[in-house]
């Protein structure tokens, strides 16, 4: 399956899934990074790992619609099927979710619903929760609000500070990720045999 990740920051997801392609644990293709910032080091991370990457800035658009349709221009030319968010830091409009239905996929540090939106880690950290964890869904037009397809816990001990919880949260982000991924594609193949 031809797959697109789509990131705004560090790209360690983006990484992680790239890193399950080459071991075979994922049956498709990381065709291209989409970024909207030219900043991200998830751009270091494409030109490191040879995928073709792509920075389009929403501010250099009319609109989110003209956004989103140059967008959706380069994924067609790559024949994406499945769109991957791994810390692409702003909402899914019309144009992506109705060209893409239940093919766009994010992961969220937080045990949602609980503590959606931004700083998650933050969130759950100052609320002084003893078990937060990561969560995979659909994206539809909410904030963190599609279904749920996956989620792992992670116990918050009374001697972690809140990078402590960062690190666990992000080291079970690496391996539920890819994981996951790996369902959504089985899963998209089995409704198109359908
Ligand atoms: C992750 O914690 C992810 O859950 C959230 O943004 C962060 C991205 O990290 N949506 P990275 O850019 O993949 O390192």
């Amino acid at each position: 399956m031809k797959l697109a990740v789509f990131a705004s920051g560090s790209g360690s997801n983006f990484e992680a899934i790239v890193g399950a392609v080459h071991a075979g644990d994922i049956a498709g293709t990381v065709q291209v990074l989409i970024c909207d910032k030219g900043d991200a080091f998830a751009l270091e991370r494409a030109e490191r790992l040879c995928i073709p990457a792509y920075v389009l800035e929403p501010r250099k658009y009319g609109s989110k619609v003209e956004y989103e349709e140059a967008v959706l221009q380069v994924l067609r030319s790559y024949e994406v099927e499945l769109i991957i968010l791994a810390g692409y830091m702003r909402l899914v409009g019309d144009t992506l979710l109705s060209a893409y239905e239940n093919r766009i996929i994010n992961i969220h540090p937080s045990l949602l619903p609980a503590f959606p939106g931004l700083d998650a880690i933050g969130q759950a950290f100052d609320a002084g929760v003893k078990i937060t964890g990561v969560t995979v869904h659909y994206v539809d037009a909410g904030m963190d609000t599609g279904p749920i397809i996956a989620q792992e816990a992670v116990k918050v001990e009374d001697s972690d500070n809140k990078e402590a919880v960062q690190r666990k949260i992000q080291a079970v982000e690496h391996s539920l990720y890819p994981k996951t991924v790996q369902h959504v594609i089985e899963d998209l193949g089995r409704r198109i045999n359908q």
